[in-house]
C-alpha cells in the first residue's frame, strides 16, 4: 500500500480531492505542493482559499495529522510514492491552436520535475483535464534522460463539480482510472484502486486503458455543456411561441432515456472547464483529421455565446431600446451558485454588454465580488455591493445571473419599492415565480417562459 501522495496544484481540484484522499487514509502521508505561496499558506492555516461548502472541516481534521500543504515542491517529488498532477490546463492563448488547444505549459514543467527529482519508482496521475495521447508525451519526457527510473503513468480525470465538490468526492458516480496494459500499468492500477476503495465502492471504480480514460473526462463535459445548450436552444423557441421552458423540461426530462439533469435553462454555462474541454475536444478532432466532428462540437459554444446576447438583446428590447445611463442591478457574478468561482462566467459577458449600452451597472454577490472586481475593475459605471437591497435601490432594473438559493428569500415588495419604475426584472436562471414577482408590479422577463408585464 502507497504511503506518501504527493498532489502538485492545490486549486480547486488539487485541495478538495487530497483533503478527502487524507480523510479516509489516515495512514497515508498527504502533501499538496503548490507554486503559489499564498494559496499554499491559506490552505496551511485552515482557511482555504476558494469557497466550497463543507471543504474547511474536512481539511482542518487532517491538518496536522497526515495533510499539509508545501510551496517547494522539488522535495516533495523526491519523497513520493504516487503523484497526482493538478495543475490548471487553460485554453492556449497565444501561438498554435490559441483560443482552442489546451495550454499545456504548467503540465510539462511538472513532468520535467517529476523526471529531475524524483527518487524512487514513482506512479504519476494526471487528475488535470488533458488531450488525449497526454500520458504518451509524457512518459516519453520521463523515458529520456532518466532511463533507469520507474515511471508510470495513470489517467484519473476528476468528475466533481464546483459547489458540490465534497458530497462529489465522498460519493462519486465512479472514479475512472486508466492504465497501461503492460504488467507494471496493470500493478499500478491496483495501487490507486486500493486508495480509492477505502471509501468508494468497488463496483462503481471503473478501469480502462489510459487513452479510453483521458477521452471519457474530454466526452463527459463535452456531453453535459451540450444538454445545457441544447436546452437553450429550445429556451429561445419558448420565448417565440408562448411555450414555457420549465414545463417543456419537465415533460422531456420525466423519459427515463433523457433523464432531468442539466435541463435548467438559463443564461449559458460557465466556469472554467466546458468551453475549454469543448474548444480542446474540437481541436484535437481537426487534428485528427475529423473536422465535421470538430463543428459538431463547436456548435455547442457557439449557442452558449448566442444564449448570453440573446439575454442582453432581450433587456435593451423591452427597456424601450435604451440602457444609457440607466442603473442595472446584476444579482450574482459566479459561474453557479455555492462558489466564488468566477472563471468564465456567463456574467463577465453579460456586464461587458451592458456596459457597452452604456448602463451602470451594480453587482452583488455573496461570494464572488472580489472575483468581479478584478475582472470587471471599479469604475464610476460598475460598483460592488455585498447587499443586494441596496444594489437594487434607485434600479431601472434586475438582471439576475445566479441560482444562488438566498435570491428566493429576499424580500421583492421591498426592493420594487426602492427601485425606478417601470421596474423589470430579468431572471436568468428561472430562479423565482415570475407570477408572484409580476403582483407585486414587476415587468418580468425570464429566460424561455411568457413574459409578464404591465406595459
Ligand atoms: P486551479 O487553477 O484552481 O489550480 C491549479 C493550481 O496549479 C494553481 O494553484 C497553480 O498555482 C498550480 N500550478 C500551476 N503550475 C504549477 C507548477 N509547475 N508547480 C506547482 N503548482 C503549479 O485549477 P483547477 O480548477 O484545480 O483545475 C485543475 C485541473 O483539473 C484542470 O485541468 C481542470 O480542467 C481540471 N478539473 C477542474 C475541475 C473544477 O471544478 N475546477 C473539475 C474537474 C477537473
Ligand atoms: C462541470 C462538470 O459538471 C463536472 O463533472 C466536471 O468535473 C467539471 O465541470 C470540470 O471538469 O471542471 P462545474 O463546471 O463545476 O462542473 O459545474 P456544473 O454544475 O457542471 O455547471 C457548469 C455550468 O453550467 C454552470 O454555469 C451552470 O450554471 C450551468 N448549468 C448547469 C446550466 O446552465 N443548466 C444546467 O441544467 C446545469
Amino acid at each position: 500500500m502507497i504511503q506518501r501522495i504527493l498532489c502538485i496544484g492545490a486549486g480547486y481540484v488539487g485541495g478538495p480531492t487530497m483533503a478527502v484522499i487524507a480523510k479516509h487514509c489516515p495512514d497515508v502521508q498527504v502533501v499538496v505542493a503548490d507554486v503559489n505561496a499564498e494559496r499554499v499558506a491559506a490552505w496551511q492555516s485552515g482557511e482555504p482559499p476558494i469557497f466550497e461548502p463543507g471543504l474547511r472541516d474536512v481539511v482542518r481534521a487532517s491538518l496536522g495529522r497526515n495533510l499539509r500543504f508545501s510551496g517547494d515542491v522539488e522535495p516533495e517529488i523526491a519523497q513520493a510514492e504516487m503523484i497526482f498532477v493538478s495543475v490548471n490546463t487553460p485554453t492556449k492563448t497565444f501561438g498554435q491552436g490559441a483560443g482552442r488547444a489546451a495550454d499545456l505549459q504548467h503540465w510539462e514543467k511538472t513532468a520535467r520535475a517529476i523526471r529531475q527529482h524524483a527518487r524512487r519508482p514513482v506512479i504519476v496521475v494526471e487528475k488535470s483535464t488533458l488531450p488525449v495521447r497526454t500520458a504518451e508525451a509524457m512518459e516519453r519526457i520521463f523515458r529520456t534522460r532518466r532511463p533507469e527510473q520507474r515511471f508510470e503513468v495513470l489517467s484519473n480525470p476528476e468528475f466533481l463539480a464546483e459547489g458540490t465538490a465534497m458530497a462529489d468526492l465522498e460519493r462519486p458516480d465512479r472514479v475512472l482510472i486508466g492504465g497501461a496494459e503492460t504488467p507494471a500499468g496493470q500493478a499500478a492500477m491496483r495501487e490507486l484502486v486500493d486508495v480509492y476503495a477505502r471509501w468508494v465502492p468497488r463496483e462503481r471504480i471503473l478501469t480502462a486503458n489510459v487513452w479510453s480514460a483521458e477521452l471519457s473526462k474530454l466526452a463527459a463535459n463535452a456531453f453535459l455543456a451540450q444538454r445545457v445548450s441544447s436546452i437553450n436552444a429550445i429556451s429561445a423557441i419558448c420565448e417565440q411561441t408562448g411555450a414555457d421552458i420549465l414545463s417543456v423540461a419537465r415533460a422531456i426530462g420525466t423519459d427515463r432515456r433523457i433523464g432531468p439533469e442539466f435541463l435548467r435553462a438559463g443564461v449559458g454555462f460557465g466556469g472554467s472547464c466546458f468551453q475549454k474541454d469543448i474548444l480542446n475536444l474540437a481541436y484535437l478532432c481537426e487534428q485528427h483529421g475529423l473536422p465535421e466532428v470538430a463543428r459538431y462540437w463547436e456548435s455547442v459554444v457557439t449557442l452558449n455565446q448566442y444564449q448570453k446576447e440573446r439575454f442582453v438583446q432581450r433587456m435593451v428590447r423591452v427597456m424601450f431600446n435604451t440602457l444609457a445611463g440607466k442603473r442595472i442591478a446584476v444579482f450574482g457574478f459566479a459561474f453557479k451558485s455555492n462558489t466564488g468561482d468566477t472563471r468564465d462566467s456567463p456574467a463577465i459577458r453579460i456586464c461587458q454588454e451592458l456596459l457597452a449600452e452604456q448602463a451602470l451597472i451594480c453587482i452583488t454577490d455573496p461570494q464572488a465580488l472580489d472575483g468581479a472586481r478584478q475582472l470587471l475593475g471599479a469604475s464610476e459605471r460598475v460598483t460592488f455591493e455585498p447587499d443586494p437591497y441596496e444594489a437594487a435601490d434607485g434600479a431601472h432594473a434586475i438582471a439576475l445571473l445566479t441560482d444562488w438559493a438566498e435570491y428566493r428569500k429576499l424580500d421583492y415588495r421591498r426592493i420594487h419599492a426602492a427601485m425606478e419604475r417601470p421596474a423589470f426584472l430579468f431572471d436568468g436562471r428561472n430562479l423565482l415565480d415570475p407570477e408572484d414577482l409580476h403582483q407585486i408590479g414587476f415587468n418580468v422577463y425570464a429566460i424561455g417562459r411568457p413574459d409578464r408585464t404591465n406595459l
